[in-house]
């Protein structure tokens, strides 16, 4: 099968409450999706179901064509790249921005040996050059701004040469600038027909970038829509998801919402 990630009835149950309930999600090769959901909708926890560090309580899960549970998933994790606070947090601080997305080609947060192979390095600077850190490749991972690290763990994951890219909330915590810049290039990777397929999690329409094909919208671990962008993307589907009146507008090829004013 060509889907890259399917989910039947999948729940992951904690404490005797349901954080994802009953999702049943597919998404097929080449296709971007966006999730969007309030805090605590359970975005973080699809993504790591996704990236096979989390198994479902019940439910079955297929990630690249590979049943989770009957595969080794340390086959599969090499696959999928991976983007997200959980991953930053592992990586030493003391490393160098291109040693920190180098040592991603060798399935490891930490140990910088001097045997990389040149091929790598040259990868590593390529990643780094299309997010714009070009500048910055010897500076210390711990010193980098909040965009400027959002960037290098994108070219990181981007290492593997993986067939699945999961972002969670990489525009997380940038100010405007770095927003629209990260946008910008998540745009361009979303167009080039030779990136993996994306999941990008957010809980901001104004962060999808152009190219962004299709939206999941969740709410207290269930599924509320799910499709093409431009039809589920609509203020009755986004006031449900974050349970408040909101109106969504299109301009160009951005999004934007805000509440509905009640006169
Ligand atoms: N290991 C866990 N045990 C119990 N509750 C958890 C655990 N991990 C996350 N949660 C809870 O599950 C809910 C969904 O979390 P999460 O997937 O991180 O949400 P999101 O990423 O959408 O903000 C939250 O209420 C969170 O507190
Ligand atoms: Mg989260």
């Amino acid at each position: 099968m060509s889907d890259v990630l399917e989910l039947v009835d999948v729940s992951v149950v904690r404490e005797g409450r349901a954080l994802v309930d009953q999702v049943s999600w597919s998404v097929a090769e080449g296709e971007r999706w966006v999730i969007l959901g309030p805090n605590g909708a359970g975005k973080t926890t699809l993504l790591n179901i996704a990236s096979s560090y989390l198994f479902p309580t019940t439910g079955t899960v297929q990630i690249l064509g590979e049943k989770l549970g009957s595969v080794d998933v340390f086959d599969l994790r090499p696959r999928i790249g991976v983007a997200g606070m959980s991953v930053a947090q592992k990586l030493p601080g003391r490393q160098t921005v291109l040693q920190t997305v180098l040592t991603a080609a060798y399935g490891m947060t930490a140990g910088w040996q001097e045997e990389y192979e040149a091929v790598d390095e040259e990868r590593a600077r390529a990643f780094l050059d299309r997010l714009g850190m070009n500048e910055l490749l010897d500076r210390r991972f711990g010193t980098l701004s909040e965009g400027e690290r959002k960037r290098t763990m994108i070219a990181r994951a981007m290492m593997t040469d993986p067939e699945l890219l999961l972002l969670d909330e990489p525009a997380a915590g940038l100010d405007l600038g770095g927003r629209e810049d990260l946008v910008r290039r998540l745009g361009r990777l979303a167009r080039d027909p030779y990136a993996p397929s994306m999941i990008m999690v957010t809980h901001h329409v104004e962060e999808i970038a152009p190219g962004f094909t299709h939206v999941l919208m969740i709410r207290q671990g269930k599924v509320l829509a799910a499709g093409p962008v431009e039809q589920e993307l609509t203020s009755r589907n986004l006031s449900r998801c974050f349970g408040l009146p909101l109106v969504v507008e299109r301009r160009e090829d951005r999004w934007t919402a805000q509440g509905l004013a009640l006169s």
